[in-house]
């Protein structure tokens, strides 16, 4: 059996997500999630709260709550609306998990031994108005590649590069705003990943089926000059992994942690061993999917984020895989996403503009924005999400197309016949000739949703949606049935079959509906498709099922008009 193992991007804790985020990472991360495990796939799906950090510590401080108990709240509340959009995680763990804090201390331990790791002493911002050393994120500038005005300490979110405090132009607090910073010294860890640069250029190289999105970016910085300088890893912060621990290969760090994004990719891994410990499993459930001397090396490794996160990706994180010198499993795809804008401008978590994942679920179901959402992945180019799109998309694809076929069919049938597959009759010309297209479109299907083509494979789906409803236009039973009952049986038990086949295929997209659709009809599994003909052949005569309710309800112009105007605005 094929293993897949699979992760998305850790959302940071500060706060729950938008739905830019979603289609980003977390979104099509569950779809092929679902496809791979549809297609019999053995898959580990992880994910889990990013929680260290200054965003973490500044959300808390805000919400005047201590950060341990911040954290432990919003990822509950994250894990609930997480539930709510049917992400289908094995396990959502925590950054700050004790196996986080372990894994991150060893490889650091590691990466010492291995010489890619040395303690320098370096002067770093000091405010004097806030009475401390500054952390990269409470310093914000002008970026020094780009001229944008509010870098951050650690990246620029305009042109992405990475960057170090001291790298930013007429720099200020964020805490107080206060200019008046100073540098003094202090002792800190670097990780020297500099030395890597071949190692890394041979990896990305070897990569030759990766999204151009990633291998460009990743390339960029790697081969820019200084996009692979040597970061120091730790920062002054009390929440975090504590840099000196016992057996620690280093002395006088106290009151130090590693920079979150040393810590934060390594819980993927740590997120398997919090996921075997939950099951009551030993470290081998865990081991076998993430290290290659224990069985690892059949896996097939996919990782799923935002462009933002690509270079973290690409050059740090293999920095530490590859440097620690152990066995560990190396990601085999990376699929990365551009941004999805709202409604003209930016989604924005700090300025709370946009729609929002708990927001979204208050007004619509979680299929309508599944939906809505991988069928607008920002693939290719950013993507826009706006009210009028939204609106027709529903109403078009799943309203008119997918519901209306069913609802048709299966009220046709009631009418006509019985609540039960109808006897009589046999495929014909018509039916051969849709079995034989949808054989063809299927495979389409297929093709996209393997090399994850999000938006091609949403594409495919729609075309076989389209292709029932076009038959069933075109054979019309309710005509049939006055001339001859037994054709538009055929035809009918066709129509039911399809349904069966739409729920199966529809499933890693709108798994609620697909749930519904299996339940009214019966059928006893979501199994894959493999063989369409015999799919469409599978619900016999006699084979008893139920009208389902509405499955879609339409968008009217009026309520789009009111979310249009609820979401105007932003949210604090
Ligand atoms: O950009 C973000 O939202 C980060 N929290 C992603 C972290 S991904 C991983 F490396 F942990
Ligand atoms: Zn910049």
């Amino acid at each position: 059996m094929a293993r897949t193992l699979i992760t998305s991007a850790l959302p940071y804790i500060n706060g729950i997500k938008h739905l830019g985020n979603l289609v980003g990472s977390q979104l099509p991360a569950d779809l092929y999630a679902r496809y791979r495990r549809a297609r019999g796939d053995e898959v580990l799906f992880l994910c889990a709260t990013d929680e260290h950090g200054t965003p973490a510590e500044i959300a808390a401080q805000k919400a005047g709550k201590p950060v341990a108990e911040y954290c432990t709240e919003l990822h509950d509340i994250q894990a609930e609306i997480a539930a709510g959009f049917r992400l289908s995680f094995d396990h959502f763990g925590r950054s700050s998990s004790q196996p986080n804090h372990a894994l991150t201390q060893h490889l650091a331990t590691k990466l010492y031994e291995a010489g890619l790791i040395e303690v320098v002493e370096e002067t770093q911002i000091y405010s004097e108005t806030d009475g401390r050393f500054l952390p990269d994120r409470y310093i914000e500038g002008t970026c020094p590649n780009c001229g944008y005005d509010s870098a951050r300490g650690d990246q620029c979110d305009n042109c992405t590069k990475q960057l170090d405090p001291t790298d930013l132009i007429e720099p200020h607090s964020t805490i107080s705003g206060a200019t008046d910073l100073e540098q003094r010294v202090t002792k800190h860890l670097y990780l020297k990943q500099s030395n890597m640069r071949d190692a890394l250029n041979a990896w990305i190289d070897s990569k030759a089926d990766w999204p151009v999105l990633t291998t460009s970016i990743a390339k960029k910085w790697l081969n820019d000059g200084d996009g692979l300088q040597d970061r120091g890893i730790t920062r002054d912060l009390s929440w975090g992994v504590p840099v000196q621990f016992e057996g620690a290969p280093w002395e006088g760090m106290d009151g130090k942690v590693f920079y979150v994004w040393f810590d934060a990719p390594i819980e993927y891994i740590a997120c398997g061993a919090e996921w075997a410990a939950k099951q009551g499993l030993d470290d081998e459930a865990w081991e076998r999917w993430w290290r290659t001397d224990k069985g690892a090396d059949d896996v097939r490794y996919v990782q799923f984020m935002g462009k933002d996160n690509v270079p973290f990706h690409t050059l740090s994180f293999p920095v530490t895989m590859l440097g620690a010198g152990e066995p560990w499993k190396m990601v085999d795809y990376i699929k990365s996403f551009n941004y999805l804008n709202y409604d003209g401008g930016q989604f924005s978590t700090s300025r709370g503009r946009g729609v929002f994942m708990d927001q979204a679920l208050s007004i619509l179901p979680a299929d309508y924005w599944r939906w809505w959402l991988l069928s607008h992945a920002p693939e290719s180019s950013d993507s826009e999400f706006t009210w009028e799109n939204f609106q027709q998309s529903v109403n078009k694809d799943l309203a008119d197309v997918l519901g209306n076929f069913v609802s048709r069919i299966t009220k046709f049938c009631r009418s006509k016949f019985s609540e039960a597959v109808p006897e009589g009759g046999e495929y014909g010309e018509q039916e051969q000739a849709l079995i034989a297209d949808l054989t063809a479109k299927v495979a389409e299907y297929q093709s996209h949703m393997d090399a994850i083509d999000v938006r091609k494979g949403a594409n495919a789906l729609r075309a076989i949606w389209v292709a029932g409803n076009e038959y069933l236009q075109s054979v019309a039973p309710w005509s049939t049935f006055k001339e001859d009952p037994e054709k538009a049986a055929a035809q009918v038990r066709l129509g039911l079959n399809l349904i069966g086949l739409y729920a199966r295929l529809s499933a890693p997209f709108i798994p609620d509906t697909a749930g519904k659709l299996q339940t009214a009809l019966a059928l006893p599994d979501l199994d894959w498709p493999e063989d369409v003909a015999g799919a469409l052949d599978a619900l016999k005569p006699g084979h008893g099922f139920t009208v389902p309710d509405n499955l879609f309800a339409k968008i009217a112009d009026e309520q789009r008009e009111d979310w249009q105007e609820k979401f105007a605005g932003t949210r604090s």
